[in-house]
């Protein structure tokens, strides 16, 4: 990004939004695995790496998947408000992403990311011991051979985050950069610079 671009807070969004786009669908970018946080039941903070599934500038919206075993699920349904994070230090900067969130279980949006998926990416859904279960030692992975097809399809979920806060942070010698950018519940989105 040249500096000029830097300065232009309509093109630091263009480009938050292509790198963030670009996780998506590339998995050597940075921005393939984010970081999502949660809110513990005891209102404890909670993090942990996902993949980026997709994302849809138009939409303002990014989806991973996740198992309804694990404990970010429960955490995901108690409070709709998620936080991304992603730091790409090839490129030395650090976007988050935030806003309301919903949990797709067999429904249309769960059938469609279910397709979607590999069949590799399918089988974690099939292990019998879900995210988090105390087992009495590292479980064996499991294996296509060994599974029906549709196999774990119960335990899947698309998560859909729609964004309505972006911040971006970009290191450079020359000064840092930083902007936030916030849409209304109408869609109206205010942007500014922020000393970092
Ligand atoms: C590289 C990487 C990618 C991961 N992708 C996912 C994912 O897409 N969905 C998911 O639920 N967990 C994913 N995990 C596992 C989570 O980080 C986490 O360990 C697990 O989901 C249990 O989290 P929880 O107990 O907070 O629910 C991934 C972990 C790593 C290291």
């Amino acid at each position: 990004m040249s500096k000029k671009l830097q300065l232009d807070l309509d093109s630091v969004l263009a480009e938050a939004w292509r790198l963030v786009q670009l996780g998506a669908t590339d998995r050597n970018s940075a921005f393939h695995l984010p970081t999502v946080a949660t809110v513990t039941r005891d209102g404890m903070p909670n993090l942990r790496t996902v993949v980026l599934r997709g994302a849809d500038p138009d939409r303002r919206s990014l989806r991973f998947h996740t198992d309804r075993r694990s404990a970010k699920f429960e955490e995901l349904g108690q409070i709709s408000q998620y936080a991304l994070h992603v730091y790409d230090p090839a490129i030395q900067t650090q976007i988050r992403l935030s806003g309301t969130g919903e949990i797709h279980h067999d429904d249309i949006e769960a059938k469609s990311a279910w397709d979607g998926s590999a069949a590799m990416s399918r089988l974690c859904y099939a292990a019998p011991d879900g995210p988090g279960a105390v087992v009495p030692a590292p479980p064996a992975a499991p294996r296509l051979e060994d599974v029906a097809e549709g196999a774990g399809y119960e335990n899947f979920c698309a998560v859909i985050l729609h964004v309505d806060r972006l911040e971006w942070l970009h290191l450079a010698a020359s000064g840092h950069q930083r902007a936030r950018f916030v849409w209304d519940a109408s869609g109206n989105r205010s942007g500014e610079w922020l000393a970092p």
